[in-house]
């Protein structure tokens, strides 16, 4: 096993840790924006096999990260349980709703996801053909919780407001929710190990909104369960989990998963993720993404703190999240050549 990526989830401690980039195919680049532009619109371009295999790959010819991202969204898998989907530009993403029992009886069952999301399995074939041998093919999706709240709002929120309010009013139809997308997920990501996917990861971006027992039962035990089922199917498949803003709840997620790699945003330290999180597994994070912005002496000072900070145990050098539409590639490189700069 040589790909630098795959050998720090199986806790290497490299000299020089991996490195990719959470939303690396984007807006930020302009080849990303003529492919998408060429497929007509985001949905368009996920769901068009040519046209997502080259996206995925533009940010691995450009910068020679350490894996390659499926290029897809979280949001697909509602919209193979039967939800409408739509984008309304500079806005984000738009749903049909899930608000009580008769909306979750229209759901399909998770069985049927595959027949929307086969396009999806395509790409990932084309790409295990595609990327050079060092590079590592990450597949994904989002956690039941997350893309709960996307089913219950019909948008994004900034508070998750109406799905803790369904978790109030109407539990068993949250939970009937959660179980649906929690046997759909094993579903999703089984078929993109199948497809040639060397590694998973769950986002779970609003998981810091779920406090007490409730991070138990709605980020920690979904994840567990997938994580589970997945890792029986294929047995050593590496599992990446993201409870994004878990705060101390990062604490034992590892041991609480099964996960074997736990990705940190940029609201806790470095220095407090070697000595918290990483003694029970690879840590993945965490630059605030506002360097790829900002860039200069202060984005290369903050490179070398999070990198020595970690190279005590395994780790895969990231982003806390996203790359914006508004940084600029310049800066990624920069960030690349100062993380290797003593290779
Ligand atoms: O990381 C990657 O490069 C892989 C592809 C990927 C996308 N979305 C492409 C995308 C991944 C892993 C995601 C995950 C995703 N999608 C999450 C979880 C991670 C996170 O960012 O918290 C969420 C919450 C979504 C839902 C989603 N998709 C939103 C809220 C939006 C609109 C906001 C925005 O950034 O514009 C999207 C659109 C989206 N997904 C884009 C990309 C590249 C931008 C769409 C465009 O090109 O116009």
């Amino acid at each position: 096993m040589t790909k630098p990526l795959l050998r720090a989830l199986a806790r290497e401690t490299l000299p020089v840790p991996p490195v990719w980039m959470m939303r690396q195919a984007g807006r930020y680049l302009p080849e990303y924006r003529a492919t998408r532009e060429r497929a007509g619109d985001f949905l368009s371009l996920c769901y068009n096999p040519e046209l997502a295999t080259e996206v995925t790959l533009q940010p691995i010819r450009r910068f020679g990260f350490d894996a390659a991202i499926l290029f897809a969204d979280i949001l697909l898998v509602p919209q193979a349980l039967g939800a409408d989907l739509w984008f309304v530009t500079g806005e984000g993403p738009r749903l049909s709703t899930v608000t009580g029992p008769e909306d979750f009886a229209r759901l399909k069952p998770a069985a049927e996801v595959h027949a929307t999301l086969a396009p999806i399995y395509e790409t990932v074939r084309n790409l295990a053909g595609a990327l050079p041998p060092e590079v590592a093919l990450i597949g994904f999706a989002g956690a039941p919780w997350t893309v709960a709240t996307y089913m219950i709002a019909g948008r994004g929120t900034p508070d998750q407001a109406p799905a803790h309010r369904l978790i109030a009013e109407d539990r068993s139809t949250f939970e009937a929710l959660i179980d649906v997308l929690t046997a759909a997920t094993i579903e999703y990501l089984s078929a993109q190990v199948e497809a040639g996917a060397e590694v998973v990861k769950i986002f779970d971006s609003w998981a810091g909104s779920l406090r007490g027992d409730d991070f138990d039962r709605y980020a920690v035990a979904p994840a567990r369960t997938i994580t589970a089922a997945l890792k029986a199917r294929h047995p050593g498949l590496p599992v990446i989990a993201f409870p994004r803003e878990a705060g101390q709840n990062y604490i034992g997620f590892h041991a609480a998963t099964g996960a074997d790699c736990v990705a940190v945003d940029d609201s806790v330290e470095a220095e407090w993720v070697a000595e918290r999180i990483q003694p029970d597994g690879c840590v993945q994070g965490n630059l605030a993404s506002r360097h790829m912005v900002s860039g200069g002496p202060e984005l290369d000072a903050e490179v070398r703190r999070i990198r020595d900070a970690l190279s005590g145990g395994p780790h895969v050098f990231n982003l806390g999240h996203g790359i914006t539409p508004d940084a600029d590639p310049d800066n990624v490189a920069r960030m690349i050549d100062t993380l290797r700069e003593n290779a």
